[in-house]
């Protein structure tokens, strides 16, 4: 299996304010190590109320800073250096109060004074809001709010559900692994803003009955890496998916479906409106030409019941023919030949880009290895000729995209 260390690199200042989440940030820094980031940690003295800094020094490996005082360091300006060495700061959780001080532009404690003291231009400032959902919505908190945003701070959260205090409502912290998700992808250069794109994923299920059916052994898995992956780049992203049990990925609006007609309905109507349509979904070829009221039973049969399939129409095909279609990629499952076979798709179906893999390599893997195909060239990736993760290789074929569509690179 191939690691992915999406923060590999990165310099977090993470920042702890007063709050009943401050436990989850344990579990926070953990998930930054692990993706290759490292941080420094800073607290306030309210949230040391709630964790201690041993916790967090542990878990970060590096001493925590609790005040702008500190004589240690050499210069004596912990806020400057904090701030200088960070490619963001990371506020989580970020209270009402501090907040409020970040709209005041106020710094009489460590914290508040290194957010206001960071470079702008290269370090930029995230918050994960929490708080009592009372607190969240009153009218102060959402002026703050409001400033906040145009003083170019970056909100994370808050999400909604069950609070500490037994209220129920807005203002949860986001879980640290959806803060890790949104730090990554707001590190990833938006080379898809704006665009719209339309992906299936997963493979389709056709009924016999009303309790069997002929499916697949697609996981989805590389779908939803591209819909996660187009996500991070900017775009807008529509996913259609079969049946799967994956997490959505965030940001994106999803789309159930079961059968290829379904994900037809689906997918048709609104292909148009989109700039780019990726089809990874492994679709059944055949499905039974009528079906069974009632599940279909063995008792009382001497010979197996058999069954006369019809073809299922060809989404992608469909797409490509139509009048304003969209830039299409197909995928393109084989057991062997790959190259030939994913050519001879590209031109049977009229698609610019068809993306090759070897089937029993890829269901269910979390890595690949792909053949990036068009009428007149081929190249693989990764570019080593090995696997990779399916999340690295879908950013590397947004890159291909972006360079296909011809858009500028801008971050
Ligand atoms: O025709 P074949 O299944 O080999 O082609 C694979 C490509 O076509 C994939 O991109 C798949 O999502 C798409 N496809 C489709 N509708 C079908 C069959 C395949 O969109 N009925």
């Amino acid at each position: 299996m191939s690691e992915r260390s999406d923060l590999l690199g990165k310099h977090i200042v993470l920042g702890l304010t007063g709050g009943i989440a401050c436990y989850k940030s344990a579990e926070l820094v953990r998930l930054l190590v692990k993706a290759g980031a490292t941080v420094q940690v800073v607290m306030t003295e309210a949230a040391q109320a709630f964790i201690t800094p041993v916790t967090m020094q542990a878990l970060s490996g590096r001493a925590v800073a609790t005040s702008q005082w500190d004589a240690r360091e050499p210069n004596n300006m912990a806020h400057i250096n904090l701030s200088r060495e960070a490619d963001a700061i990371l506020v989580a959780p970020a209270s009402a109060d501090f907040m409020a001080k970040l709209v005041l532009g106020r710094a009489d404690e460590l914290l508040s004074l290194t957010c206001l003291a960071r470079p702008r231009e290269r370090c930029p400032l995230l918050i994960a809001p929490a708080m009592n959902r009372e607190m969240w919505s009153h009218p102060a908190t959402q002026r703050n709010v409001q400033t906040l945003h145009a003083d170019g701070t970056i909100l994370l959260g808050p999400d909604s559900g069950d609070q500490a205090c037994g209220e129920t409502g807005d203002g949860r912290m986001n879980e640290p692994a959806d803060l890790v998700a949104d730090l990554t992808a707001f590190f990833q250069p938006k080379i898809l803003r704006g665009q719209r794109l339309l992906i299936t994923a997963g493979p389709t299920f056709e009924s016999i009955d009303p309790v069997r059916g002929i499916t697949n052994h697609s996981s989805g898995k590389m779908g939803f890496a591209l819909a996660r992956a187009a996500v991070e780049a900017g775009a807008e992203v529509t996913l259609v998916a079969g049946p799967v049990h994956l997490p959505t990925p965030r940001g994106v609006r999803r789309i159930d479906v079961m059968s290829a007609l379904q994900m037809q309905d689906a997918v048709l109507p609104v292909a148009s409106e989109h700039d780019v349509f990726i089809a990874t979904a492994a679709v059944a070829d055949w499905r039974p030409a009528s079906l069974s009221q009632h599940k279909i039973k063995k008792e009382g049969k001497k010979v197996a019941p058999t069954f006369e399939l019809t073809e299922n129409p060809d989404i992608l095909a469909a797409v490509a023919a139509l009048p304003k279609a969209p830039y299409c990629v197909g995928f393109a499952a084989e057991s062997e030949n790959l190259l030939e076979h994913a050519r001879a798709k590209l031109l049977r179906k009229r698609i610019p880009l068809i993306i090759g893999n070897l089937g029993p390599a890829t269901f269910g893997h979390d890595d690949n290895a792909l053949l990036v195909v068009d009428a007149t060239d081929q190249r693989q990736l990764p570019e080593d000729g090995g696997r990779a993760d399916k999340l690295v290789l879908a950013r590397e074929l947004m890159v291909e995209l972006a360079r296909r569509l011809n858009l500028h690179p801008a971050n």
